[in-house]
């Protein structure tokens, strides 16, 4: 362990201590009934909503897993981190004169923002800022899809991270208040591509399909000021792993932020596939995953295990 860890007023020591309370946390969650699997992209209702699955990967290299967490799911909007890191290594600071980093303090989807603000979104992990962000990629790279897969798949270590065409197709179909984003930030100026060509790459990069074990291993480089732990090497600068996390604490989990931080005190994002993920600076990444969601749409016994373990082990940053 990089820190001492003390659970119930013990010290936990062996590597048994922590997959025993994961298992006892796990358990615990799945007696949580509550929730419904996200519908209004229909290839997501047809998860099997029983799954469940907690990772925890320390900065020192340790990967405790227990329940489904070999399975693939759709990571939605997890994959906003994944598109941000390179528009923010494209764009640099002028990124944010297009996007702001503010809370919204709205749901995920909401529209009424974007025109009071003029088709500015107020941070890039709601919709419309990950469509502003997915926008920067598409005039960026000439092939942005083949830009996030690698990062994606050297990030994970596996080569098999892939894009489920089934959920992406179907987002496409379904997709009506997104279109309905990208064209209202077009119509302020604020979108430079084809609205087609952009909605493509976003709902293609929502499709994206990892394992919990996948997400947590992937993302420990923000718990490490942007060096990964497994590969050493740096992913990003300390200053802008640092400003990921900001915006994934006071945005991360959509409106349900505030709570997020003063329960579980984090930085951490959330996806309707049911996918969470929280960085826990200088200590490592804990990744859950079950397909109901609650009101937020945030997945019900995700919120929970993060909440335990993360409460047992004292990780809040605050
Ligand atoms: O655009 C959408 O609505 C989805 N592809 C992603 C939304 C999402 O994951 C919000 N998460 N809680």
């Amino acid at each position: 362990m990089t820190r001492d860890l003390v659970s119930g007023g013990q010290y936990i020591h062996a590597p048994d201590d922590l997959n025993r309370l994961l298992q006892d946390i796990y358990d615990e969650a799945l007696t949580i009934k509550q929730g419904k699997v996200a519908d209004y992209i229909p290839a997501l209702a047809a998860v099997n909503p029983d799954y469940c699955a907690l990772t925890l990967a320390t900065l020192d290299g340790e990967v405790f897993n227990v329940g489904d967490t070999k399975q693939q799911f759709s990571i939605q909007s997890v994959s906003k981190i994944f598109g941000l890191m390179l528009a923010m290594e494209r764009l640099g600071d002028d990124l944010w004169q297009r996007v702001k980093m503010e809370p919204s303090g709205q749901a995920f989807n909401s529209i009424v923002q974007l025109e009071w603000e003029k088709g500015i979104p107020r941070n890039p992990m709601i919709n419309a800022g990950a469509i502003l962000v997915s926008d920067v990629l598409v005039s960026h790279y000439s092939a942005s899809k083949n830009a996030v897969l690698s990062l994606v798949r050297s990030l994970c270590g596996n080569d098999r991270i892939y894009a489920n065409d089934e959920v992406h197709q179907s987002e496409k179909e379904h997709g009506h208040r997104n279109s309905a984003l990208a064209h209202l930030m077009k119509s302020f100026g604020n979108i430079e591509s084809d609205v087609d060509e952009l909605l493509d790459h976003y709902f293609w990069q929502c499709a994206l399909t990892m394992t919990c074990e996948n997400l947590a291993r992937s993302l420990t480089f923000l718990a490490n000021d942007g060096v990964c732990p497994f590969s050493k090497k740096e992913i990003m600068s300390k200053r802008d792993s640092q400003r990921i996390n900001a915006l994934l604490s006071t945005s991360g989990m959509y409106d349900q932020s505030g709570e997020f931080a003063f329960t579980v005190g984090v930085p951490a994002k959330s996806g309707v596939g049911g996918g969470i993920v929280a960085i826990v600076p200088d200590f490592g990444v804990i990744a859950a995953w079950s397909p109901k969601l609650n009101e937020y749409g945030n997945s019900a016994r995700g919120m929970f295990m993060v909440r335990e373990l993360a409460n047992k082990l004292g990780l809040s940053v605050y």
